[in-house]
C-alpha cells in the first residue's frame, strides 16, 4: 500500500504519528511575561545537536509554551517518566494563559541556575535551554502554516544522582515515557548496546 495527500478507507487514523514512534516527550516550563510557571508536553520534540546541546519543540498553533519560549528567550525540559505520567497528562490540558499548570498537576518546580525556566523537580533529569531560534513552519508552496518551531541552546544539566551508575545516566531505570500514535504511549524499560563498525 501507498498513498500521497490523500489516506485509503483501510486506515480509519492517520498513521503518521504511529510509523514516526515512539517520539520522545519534551515537557516544556517557561514562565509568562507575569512570571507565572507553564508546563507542557510536546512530543514534536527532540535533540537535534550536540556541542552545542540542541533540542527542539513544534507547537501546532501558537500555544503558551511557543509564545513564552520566544517571548521569555528562555525554557526547560524535564524527563516525563512513568511515575510522572499522570502529571504530564494533567500538564496538557487546554488551561487558561496564566494557569500554573505545575500547581494543576501537584509538581513541585526545581531550582534553576541559569535561567528563570521552571521545571519538574521530581522528574530524574531536566535541562534549561536559552531560545536560540523561533520560527513559523512553511509548506512545501512556502505558505506560513499555523505550527511554530522552538529550537533552544542546552545552558545547564540537571540529574538526580540516584539515576547514575557507572558514571552514566540510567535511562532504563528512569523508565521515560514515549509517545506513539493514536492514545499509545510506550516506556522505555531495558537498553541494549551495539558496537560501531569502526569502533
Ligand atoms: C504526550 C503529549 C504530546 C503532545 N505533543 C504536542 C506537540 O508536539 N505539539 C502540540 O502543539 N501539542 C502537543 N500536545 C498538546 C499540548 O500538550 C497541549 O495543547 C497543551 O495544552 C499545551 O500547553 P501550553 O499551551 O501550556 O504550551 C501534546 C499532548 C500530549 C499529552
Amino acid at each position: 500500500m501507498h498513498y500521497g495527500d490523500t489516506r485509503p478507507d483501510i486506515l480509519k487514523y492517520d498513521p503518521f504519528k504511529a510509523i514516526i514512534a515512539p517520539r520522545p516527550i519534551g515537557w516544556i516550563g517557561t514562565r509568562n511575561a507575569d512570571g507565572i510557571p507553564n508546563l507542557g508536553p510536546y512530543s514534536f520534540f527532540n535533540a537535534i545537536g550536540n556541542a552545542p546541546h540542541m533540542i527542539c519543540f513544534t507547537s501546532e498553533g501558537l500555544k503558551h509554551s511557543v509564545v513564552n519560549a520566544r517571548d521569555q528567550g528562555e525554557f526547560t525540559f524535564s524527563l516525563a517518566t512513568e511515575d510522572l505520567a499522570q502529571a504530564m497528562n494533567v500538564s496538557s490540558g487546554a488551561w487558561p494563559d496564566g494557569a500554573d499548570e505545575f500547581a494543576q498537576a501537584g509538581l513541585p518546580i526545581g531550582e534553576s541556575v541559569a535561567t528563570k525556566a521552571p521545571f519538574v523537580a521530581d522528574s530524574p533529569a531536566a535541562l534549561e535551554c536559552v531560545t536560540v531560534s523561533f520560527q513559523q513552519i512553511v509548506d512545501r508552496d512556502g505558505a506560513p502554516v499555523d505550527r511554530y518551531m522552538v529550537i533552544g541552546q542546552v545552558v545547564q544539566t540537571h540529574i538526580n544522582e540516584a539515576y547514575i551508575r557507572d558514571g552514566r545516566f540510567d535511562t532504563a531505570a528512569a523508565r521515560p515515557i514515549a509517545r506513539m500514535g493514536y492514545r499509545d504511549y510506550a516506556t522505555v524499560t531495558e537498553a541494549w548496546e551495539l558496537d560501531r563498525p569502526d569502533s
